[in-house]
């Protein structure tokens, strides 16, 4: 039965998430991504919504995902994402963005298949939008802005880059992931982070990616206005 009233520490709270990868087409069969499935994303949509918050999901392409009691806007390019958050930012009381965005994109797409006897032998890529730091730019300066969220993911100097990202991107809290590390990154069902506030705490967490979804969600919490 549908709940009227949902109840938990983000109850009547809104939350907007980004997960899974983009794709970035070069003609209609072949396109840049990477091997984001989406899991931390979804883990951070289920326990937003098991605290009690409405939320929605930009999901990039992923195949089929439990879907339930989540809203989840479906999406395929990095611009895609860029516009179903931005017509949905403000509105919100956290922005979380675990997406894995494609920094680049082919300048040109072709409308048809591009055969290989005529294809390009370098290709040229183009920077896609930031989503997180155009949201962040979006809501700056609002008396009351979203709570924003941000991922790193690393290979090297984790804690130090994701520590930039937070400064450049206007963030509350970034998630610094080593992809690298064992029990992490791309596919599997584990996760080792270091969460970073604004104020300067750091604080890691490692486990299923449900139980550090859950452990993010209830920090997320402490940093929404009363
Ligand atoms: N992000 C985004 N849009 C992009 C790129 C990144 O919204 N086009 C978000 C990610 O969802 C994540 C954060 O920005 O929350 C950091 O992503 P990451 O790839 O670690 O950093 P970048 O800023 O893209 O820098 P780089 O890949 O060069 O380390
Ligand atoms: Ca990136």
């Amino acid at each position: 039965a549908a709940r009227l009233f949902a109840a938990g520490p983000l109850a009547g709270r809104r939350v907007l998430i980004t997960a899974g990868p983009t794709r970035e087409y070069l003609d209609p069969v072949r396109f840049i991504s990477n091997p984001s499935t989406g899991k931390m994303g979804l883990a951070l949509a289920e326990a937003a919504r098991a605290l009690g918050a409405r939320v929605t999901v930009v999901l990039g392409p992923v195949g089929e995902v439990d879907r339930s009691g989540l809203e989840v806007v479906d999406v395929v390019s990095a611009e895609d994402m860029a516009r179903e958050v931005l017509a949905r930012v403000e509105e919100v009381d956290c922005f979380i963005a675990s997406a894995a965005v494609s920094d680049w994109k082919p300048q040109t797409r072709e409308a048809q298949k591009v055969k290989k006897s005529e294809g390009p032998e370098t290709l040229t890529l183009v920077r896609t939008p930031d989503v997180l730091a155009e949201a962040s730019r979006r809501v700056s300066g609002r008396a009351r802005r979203p709570v924003l969220v941000g991922f790193a993911a690393e290979t090297q100097r984790v804690v130090e880059y994701a520590r930039e990202k937070l400064e450049r991107k206007g963030l509350d809290a970034i998630v610094a992931n080593d992809v690298t590390a064992p029990g992490a990154g791309f596919g599997v069902d584990t996760n080792r982070v270091t969460v970073l506030t604004r104020d300067g705490q750091q604080r890691e967490l490692s486990g299923t990616k449900r139980e550090v979804a859950r452990t993010i969600l209830e920090l997320v919490g402490n940093l929404l206005p009363k």
